[in-house]
């Protein structure tokens, strides 16, 4: 097995990339706790999966298990199952030196996260990801948060996990759809930092549950939160083709999925980078065509009027301005502080209609 990728954040950790890590999650997990009790938290598709194989190597390692399974759609990393959660640990007499264990994609992740950072204000928390996006982006960097009826994300926390572990092999349950959401996320990574890496997976999509491309976006992702672990600064650049994303997100009730999104947010600012002479027209095509690559979309239907009023919606605007990510070249992005009367100007040259 490899060394791990070293986060050093406000609390340093390993993420640990492998096939098979699964089955050694208990003996990595005590290396790093004295903790006597873990309650794996999952949602209730993946414990079928993996839930019993998770639980008999804790078991192995000494540690005494209890679990709690949630509803998996994103509508239910909510206050109530938090607080749900928040009840099994009170009854369960858990403690500030046991530890919670996420064994799932993003919803799961962040909500085990939230419940670690506030349970008797903090205890220790492991990631298992099994989805290639949380594998690549969500459980990376220590953002934890539950969705309000008002909006996504909007009770959170940063807190880090004490390790991460990255098993592609699980990768191979997740739905073909899924898969593809992951690899726009990886895209995203090698648009910002590789172009290399861009290169190899436009190339070769199958890539993108690969140990080497996963490692490769978990190394963006850990330089990126070393920079800017409270994401005041470079960090925000993760968002690129998410502000974008996020309004054809919630103009198509959620029915575009996240990762397409994201994929239609990034082909349509790089077009309108080019347009306004941030980038060539040759390197935003390169991008449309790499998207179109990984069988993801590139464009939508959804008038700009409305991108525009879910766009002036978005948490990340900052009252008369809006932060876009925008491309200079793959490899390498900046952001752009953009008036928001504006931002219908760069929807349009973006190709909205
Ligand atoms: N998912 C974006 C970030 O971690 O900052």
């Amino acid at each position: 097995m490899r060394e791990p990728v070293e986060v050093k954040a406000s609390r340093s950790y390993p993420v640990w990339i492998g096939e098979g890590l699964l089955n050694r999650a208990g003996e990595l997990v005590r290396e790093r706790t004295q903790a006597k009790r873990v309650c794996i938290v999952t949602g209730e598709h993946v414990v079928k999966l993996y839930g019993d194989r998770l639980q008999r190597s804790l078991e192995q390692a000494g540690f005494q298990v209890l679990r709690f399974v949630h509803q998996s759609r994103e509508q239910h990393k909510n206050l109530e199952t938090y607080g749900d959660l928040m009840g099994l640990l009170a009854r369960s007499g858990v403690t500030r030196s046991d530890l919670l264990i996420s064994l799932g994609g993003g919803v799961t992740g962040d909500l085990t996260g939230f419940a670690a950072a506030t349970w008797q204000r903090g205890v220790d928390f492991v990631q298992i990801p099994t989805s290639l996006l949380a594998m690549v982006d969500s459980s990376v960097g220590g953002k934890t948060a539950v969705n309000l009826p008002e909006g996504k994300n909007l009770v959170g926390a940063f807190w880090q996990p004490l390790l991460v572990l990255c098993d592609p092999a699980l990768l191979e349950s997740l739905p073909r759809e899924e898969l593809r959401c992951g690899s726009a996320e990886e895209l995203k990574c090698a648009v910002l930092r590789d172009e290399s890496l861009f290169d190899a997976l436009a190339a070769d999509p199958a890539l993108a549950a690969s140990e080497e491309v996963i490692r490769r976006c978990v190394e963006i992702k850990r330089d990126l939160v070393e920079e800017d672990e409270f994401d005041r600064g470079s960090r925000r650049l993760l968002n690129l083709g998410h502000s974008f994303g996020h309004a054809v997100e919630a103009c198509s009730g959620y029915e575009i999925l996240h990762g397409q999104a994201v994929a239609i947010g990034m082909a349509m600012i790089a077009r309108a980078a080019a347009e306004k002479g941030i980038c060539s027209f040759a390197a935003a095509e390169k991008i449309r065509a790499g998207i179109r690559a990984l069988s993801l979309p590139s464009e939508t239907e959804i008038p700009a009027a409305a991108l525009l009023e879910a766009l002036l919606r978005d948490k990340k605007r900052s009252g008369d301005t809006m932060n876009l990510v925008v491309p200079e070249r793959i490899g390498s992005c900046r952001v752009e502080k953009v008036p928001v009367e504006e931002l219908g100007d760069w929807l349009r040259l973006g190709g909205a209609r």
